[in-house]
């Protein structure tokens, strides 16, 4: 095997699915399907088979068969996650919309479901007039789902080319930014 074939089978291709603990399946599966759309592929419960003694629920976003997997173990007591508090663990995960008017709608979505949104609309950057100093250049918002797992919604995130610079939505370079590693 050539050194590029050897680099490149040792790349993944990138981060996909979730899988969160929640205090009550129903709950969660109502929440993913009713604000984000979410299908659920297949449901299993506690010990059907034999080495998976707690509950999973396979939910997708597109083809393929599961972007996030909602786990509960029915002999565990699930204390009330308090945010912004706890031990360490996974600050947020975020859901992509394809353009900012997804995004808006999205947004629009999460309101009229008195969801609590915890952050935003905000727009990440520190070069947009509008952005709010940080990094990213990606609108999002961030909003609760019943087990207070904070989620992120966003668009328009930057991209980064072979060379390290930053890409805009509008195509544009970000100035004098470029990525740390190449
Ligand atoms: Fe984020």
């Amino acid at each position: 095997m050539k050194n590029e074939e050897i680099v490149d089978s040792l790349k993944v291709i990138k981060c996909q699915h979730v899988s969160l603990e929640v205090s009550n399946v129903d709950v969660s599966l109502k929440f993913y399907r009713d604000f984000l759309g979410l299908k659920l592929s297949e449901r299993h419960f506690a010990n059907e088979n034999p080495a998976i003694p707690f509950e999973m629920a396979f939910m997708r976003l597109g083809k393929q068969h599961h972007d996030l997997v909602l786990t509960h173990d029915p002999k565990r007591n699930y204390p009330e996650k308090i945010f912004n508090s706890g031990p360490a663990g996974i600050h947020h995960y975020a859901f992509e919309c394809p353009n900012k008017k997804s995004f808006d709608m999205y947004l629009e979505r999460a309101k009229e479901m008195s969801l609590e949104i915890v952050r935003g609309p905000v727009l990440h950057s520190a070069y947009q007039s509008k952005g709010d100093g940080t990094w990213g250049e990606n609108w999002s918002f961030y909003v609760l789902d019943p087990d207070k797992h904070r989620i992120e919604i966003f668009c328009e995130m930057a991209e980064i080319d072979n060379a390290g610079h930053y890409i805009m939505e509008n195509g544009k370079k970000v100035p004098d930014k470029k990525a740390e590693e190449i």
